[in-house]
């Protein structure tokens, strides 16, 4: 009696037999990834075999929900419409919730969840990004970020769970789980970034050079990669940074030997963006790249110099297959043959009350008590209350990078609350606002002063580097509203809203409570069912805390290498109502 094949080789077998049909340039099309709004878009989807398209920064696919599901189900049209039918795989930023869709579920970024680490969490947060971005018209995110972030000045720390390599192991985990199923059904494919050592460069620079030996990255760096890739990962995306002084997209040694190699991941390396002009052309195909970021007018040198390299043997036919075999791999194990266009009943599941319950739990999980003297926390509802600060009524600066756009916002977003509207719902007494500060309103028995980083993201978020736009202390100015308020003898809780730990110590010591509250997302009035004692603090630092600004002056952050630095305080703090009284 002939064996029952497993789906596994019933899937390869799909796979192969789409697979020697193939032309040189339907595999290299597959193997091209271009924004939806790029030159020559939609009609490359036909004339350049178009393999996925990204949504990132840059023009909404459209006005609203349907809008944006019917720009990719007309994409999606143009890809059936070829001579194989091959399905796009279409993929978003979506970091912390479906955050390019204004209305969605906006969850604190990935720093908050490792306060808060609870993997049940995080995998409910995965499971929710992924209902909201199939409901956008996406079957794919760049997500989760996996990085051991080693320097705070790294402009993406809060992308990363963690600077600790279990905890992160342990969320990489439960979000890989989250985002590629839920409830029984196929979710989205998630994206273990960057491939590897992105948060562990010199002095935190975007992009730069990461020193660590071998051992060294193999031990702290490699294992929520090897726990992605037990999970089932679909894809992992290479990283800016180089690693033994060779550009990451380009190391054959870690991408072919070690990921797909020891590690034996079976899924797509996607390059990160515009990588083929970048980081060395035909090399980053060579390393072991099966899918390239040919973004914002790199599609022809792409397809052009990979088609000549193969033709004239610099390239194997061996590993564009390879890189083929991987990508289709996963849209059939996605469903995209099956279901490929958006399904319009999810649309009314974006934002809805259920998802936000969840971001407001997690809200409410990660945030960090550092101190709180003299029970000024919980606050009573009856004390008279002023709310100090820009970031203390505004949802856009409340999340972050990667929140509507790249960079941020700050302006309110359509269906978030902000740290205000939540105090008010307690307060027994009309809530005051002081926007900047300069009141120092009398009559007032706490100030709860909100002050914090405005929005950044990848490059511009670096402290030093090129850009070096931002501090690793507060600006003066987030001083001062503080100081006009202890000047006056006023109570003050200081919530801090960051991406990174910062050097506080003097506000910590000035503050009569402080509270590191990262960056929440969309549902900002979370933070009042702490600080009026609702729930109990429960989240801890995910990084040690700095004491200083000399903490930076190595390499690395005060966590790492340079044990004769002490943190103000370690990895893992964190007061509760219960702890503290
Ligand atoms: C970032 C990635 C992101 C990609 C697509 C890159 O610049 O490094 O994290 O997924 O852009 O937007």
């Amino acid at each position: 009696m002939k064996k029952k094949r497993t789906p596994n080789q019933q899937l390869a077998q799909h796979v192969e037999a789409l697979l020697t049909q193939m032309t040189l340039s339907e595999k290299i099309g597959q193997m091209s990834q271009v924004r939806h709004f790029d030159e020559g878009m939609p009609a490359a989807i036909k004339t350049h075999l178009i393999g996925s398209v990204i949504h990132t920064e840059g023009p909404n696919p459209g006005e609203d929900a349907e809008g944006w599901q019917a720009k990719f189900r007309a994409l999606q049209k143009l890809a059936l419409s070829t001579r194989l039918k091959i399905p796009l795989l279409i993929g978003v930023d979506a970091v912390h919730g479906q955050n390019t869709f204004e209305g969605a579920t906006i969850f604190p970024h990935n720093i908050g969840l490792g306060a808060a680490a609870n993997s049940d969490l995080v995998e409910k947060a995965a499971a929710i990004t992924a209902v909201e971005a199939q409901a956008t018209g996406f079957n794919w995110v760049f997500s989760p970020c996996v990085a051991i972030p080693m320097n705070e000045k790294w402009g993406r720390v809060y992308e990363a769970f963690s600077e600790n390599t279990e905890l992160t192991t342990r969320l990489t985990r439960a979000s890989v789980k989250g985002h590629q199923g839920y409830n029984g059904k196929i979710g989205v494919m998630a994206t273990a970034k960057h491939f590897i050592g992105d948060g562990a460069t010199d002095f935190g620079l975007e992009g730069g050079s990461t020193t660590l030996s071998r051992a060294e990255v193999i031990q702290r760096l490699l294992p929520p990669y090897q726990a992605a890739v037990q999970s089932g990962v679909g894809s992992i995306m290479a990283s800016f940074n180089t690693l033994d002084g060779i550009s990451m997209h380009a190391h054959q040694a870690m991408i072919t030997d070690m990921l797909k190699g020891e590690l034996d991941f079976q899924g797509m390396v996607v390059s990160d963006w515009k990588a083929y002009s970048r980081f060395g052309q035909n090399d980053i195909i060579k390393a072991g790249i099966d899918m390239v970021m040919a973004v914002d007018g790199d599609l022809e040198e792409f397809q052009e110099g990979v088609r000549l390299a193969v033709l004239n043997g610099t390239v194997s036919e061996d590993r564009i297959n390879d890189a083929v075999r991987r990508i289709l791999r996963q849209k059939f194990r996605f469903g995209l043959f099956e279901n490929p266009f958006p399904d319009k009943g999810l649309i009314s599941k974006i934002g809805i009350p259920e998802h936000r319950k969840i971001a407001r739990q997690a809200v409410r999980e990660s945030l960090v008590l550092l101190k709180n003297e003299n029970q000024t926390l919980p606050l009573n509802p009856s004390s008279r209350i002023v709310v100090v600060g820009p970031f203390g009524n505004n949802s856009g600066l409340q999340s972050g990078g990667w929140t509507l756009t790249w960079q941020g916002t700050s302006k309110n977003y359509a269906g978030a609350t902000t740290i205000l509207d939540g105090i008010k719902k307690f307060a027994h007494h009309q809530v005051r606002y002081d926007p900047n500060g300069k009141a120092a309103m009398d009559n007032v028995d706490v100030a709860i002063i909100v002050i914090g980083e405005n929005p950044y993201a990848e490059f511009f978020g670096d402290v030093g580097g090129e850009m070096d736009l931002f501090q690793l202390s507060l600006t003066q100015e987030q001083q001062n509203y503080h100081k006009t308020y202890t000047e006056k003898g006023i109570k003050t809780v200081v919530v801090l809203i960051s991406g990174r730990p910062l050097v506080t110590t003097q506000q910590i010591e000035q503050s009569d409570a402080f509270v590191a509250a990262w960056l929440p997302g969309s549902e900002g009035d979370g933070i009042a069912e702490l600080l009026f004692g609702l729930a109990d603090f429960k989240g801890t630092l995910p990084h040690s805390w700095p004491k200083s600004e000399q903490d930076y002056q190595g390499k690395y952050g005060p966590n790492f290498w340079d044990k004769s630095v002490n943190p103000l305080f370690p990895i893992g703090y964190g007061l509760s109502y219960q702890k503290s009284t």
